[in-house]
């Protein structure tokens, strides 16, 4: 049986000190929680001051990228020994707005999530079609093709992955997929996972869904037998909706 996880990306929102007491408020409305995995996923620039907020507590620490190389001359980046040395322990990589916006390709969400893996961070990588791959009737061949380069060669550690699958179209749209179309995606993603490792493997990983996921949707959503927690954006910036959906997983 997958335990699920639930997990807030805050993409570029809060200031440490709202950060501080965005925690402070999950803190309280999680703390009876044992059968989900909780996790927030603040800016870098929060880490710190959230790695204090969430000490002692059933809320685990994510980062939302991280650099593929151990240390140099990378100005701006950030290694996942950083990361770990902070008391993270999980980090998104390949979000669909790293690859719109910011150059993100297979090839570099394999070598950092090789590089998070390397120092025992937990990789969140993040899948999903545009809408424009879906209506052309690529959708498959794209998810597949993202989860096999995305994780390619990774020899035993491939067990300790999470996936999220994220639909462009549902990120930020308020168009959540069906949790029928959710789970027919998530199955075809447990089904290469099978391909490239085996079946014991492929049933162990978890698989998230991401997209305009809320208290309203998250039970259906997360009662697909392939669907183990959610990636939330915006409804994981408020304590109490973050926590609705968290409970939802339960
Ligand atoms: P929304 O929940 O705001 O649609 O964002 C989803 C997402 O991109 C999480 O990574």
């Amino acid at each position: 049986m997958r335990k699920k996880i639930v997990a807030g990306n805050w993409k570029m929102n809060k200031t440490a000190s709202e950060a501080a007491a965005l925690i402070d408020g999950i803190k309280k409305e999680v703390a009876d929680v044992t059968e989900v995995d909780v996790v927030v996923c603040p800016p870098f620039t929060n880490l710190q001051v959230a790695a204090a907020a969430c000490a002692g507590s059933n809320v685990k620490l994510g980062a939302q990228n991280v650099h593929w190389e151990a240390s140099g001359a990378y100005t701006g980046e950030i290694s996942a020994a950083m990361l770990k040395d902070l008391g993270v322990e999980y980090v998104i990589i390949g979000h669909s707005e790293r690859r719109q916006y910011f150059g993100e390709t297979d090839e570099t969400v394999n070598a950092r999530t090789k590089a998070a893996l390397a120092v025992g961070l937990i990789p969140i990588v993040c899948v999903g079609e545009t809408l424009a791959e879906r209506d052309a009737g690529n959708m498959e061949a794209v998810v597949v093709r993202q989860v096999k380069a995305g994780l390619n060669d990774l020899g035993d550690d491939l067990a300790k992955v999470v996936i999220a699958y994220e639909p462009v179209w549902a990120i930020g749209t308020g168009r959540t997929a069906t949790p029928a179309q959710a789970q027919e995606v998530h199955a075809l993603i447990r089904l290469t996972l099978a391909e490239i490792s085996d079946g014991d493997t492929a049933n162990a990983i978890r698989i998230q869904y991401g997209g305009s996921m809320k208290p309203e949707n998250a039970k259906e959503l997360m009662s697909q037998p392939d669907i183990d927690g959610g990636l939330i954006g915006g409804a994981a910036l408020k304590a109490d909706s973050f926590a609705a959906i968290v409970k939802a997983g339960e």
